[in-house]
């Protein structure tokens, strides 16, 4: 990697591998000049990247077809989390809404478009939002993407798994948020992981919506079996609602095993997103930060996570 003195411009040809964690500045030999450094993505090419070598990397999809069931929510803290507890973690928007990055507060100059298109190397694509959680954007210039993939005569379910799989060694975890309803983009993403966690909403949710939802993905699986629904995640609990209550007894019975501690009503994860925080950061002892802890545990299958 080449770094330029932003001072008296000399190159200097250094080895990213080789500066420890918590070195962020530089001296120039040349002028003695000090200057931030840059941020080195984990990168499929260099072998000793951070954590590069012989990971078994999961890949998991947020989705559910319907609005505003928390999928983005989930993505971001389920990310944030996981890379809290000591996983490198990729987070993948596929969502032309581009909230991913908001909700981090971070404002990426590139993202999933650039890395599709190849107008962008993986590490140019790639923006570091936290200490091992890695953000690939998303935003309106999907829409590009979207377009190129529907023009394809064959392949075009393929196209984000050819743009992620060369780079996805890198990480313990990508997790892929995904848009409401079917885009091409959605239908990418699920063609893409292996494992599917689903949000749906106890205050707007019908079973009706959750089954067709399913249907869906048992199409998918069929050209792609290695995917399955891993997890259901019942989110905006509020026990005051009798029908919150209802549900959840009725998802036990249908999904026993793969139904996950629901996360409650929580206004702190909901204010979040405009401070640009992760529920962990701007919240620590809410019951948002604890449901997400839950989450956190039970998909990394590690009780011990978070214990002081
Ligand atoms: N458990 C919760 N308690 C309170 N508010 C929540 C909770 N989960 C999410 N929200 C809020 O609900 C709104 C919708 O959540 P979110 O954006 O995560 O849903 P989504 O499924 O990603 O929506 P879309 O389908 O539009 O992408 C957001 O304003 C979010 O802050
Ligand atoms: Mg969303």
């Amino acid at each position: 990697m080449v770094v330029i003195c932003p001072e008296c411009r000399k190159e200097h040809h250094i080895d990213e591998n080789r500066i420890p964690p918590n070195v962020k500045v530089a001296k120039c030999r040349a002028c003695g000049a000090r200057f931030p450094l840059p941020v080195f993505a984990p990168s499929p090419d260099t072998e000793t990247a951070p954590g590069t070598e012989g990971k078994k990397t999961r890949t998991i999809g947020v989705a559910l077809s319907k609005g505003g069931v928390g999928k983005t929510t989930t993505s971001v803290n389920l990310a944030a989390g996981l890379a809290h507890a000591g996983y490198d973690v990729l987070l993948v928007d596929t969502d032309t809404q581009g909230q991913d990055a908001y909700m981090l507060g971070a404002k990426p100059k590139a993202g999933l478009t650039e890395l599709v298109t190849k107008e962008l190397s993986p590490q140019e694509a790639l923006c570091q939002v936290r200490e091992r959680l890695w953000l690939l954007a998303g935003g309106k210039s999907l829409a590009g993407i979207k377009r190129l993939i529907s023009r394809k005569d064959f392949g075009g379910e393929m196209t984000l798994s050819e743009a992620l799989k060369p780079i996805e060694s890198a990480y313990d975890f990508v997790i892929v948020d995904t848009s409401p309803g079917w885009d091409p983009l959605t239908v990418n993403a699920l063609f893409y992981v292996t494992e599917i966690l689903t949000p749906v909403s106890l205050e707007v949710m019908t079973l009706h919506g959750l089954l067709e939802f399913l249907k869906s993905l048992a199409s998918i699986q069929k050209y792609h079996n290695t995917m399955a629904l891993k997890y259901i995640l019942p989110t905006f609990l509020d026990l005051r609602i009798k029908q919150s209550a209802k549900i959840m007894e009725k998802l036990d019975k249908l999904y026993g095993q793969l139904l996950c501690k629901p996360i409650r009503y929580n206004v702190r994860l909901s204010e979040a997103p405009a401070f640009g925080q992760s529920i962990f950061e701007f919240a620590p002892g809410s019951h948002g930060a604890d449901d997400y802890r839950d989450l956190v545990r039970k998909v990394a299958g590690r009780e011990d996570l978070f214990e002081s």
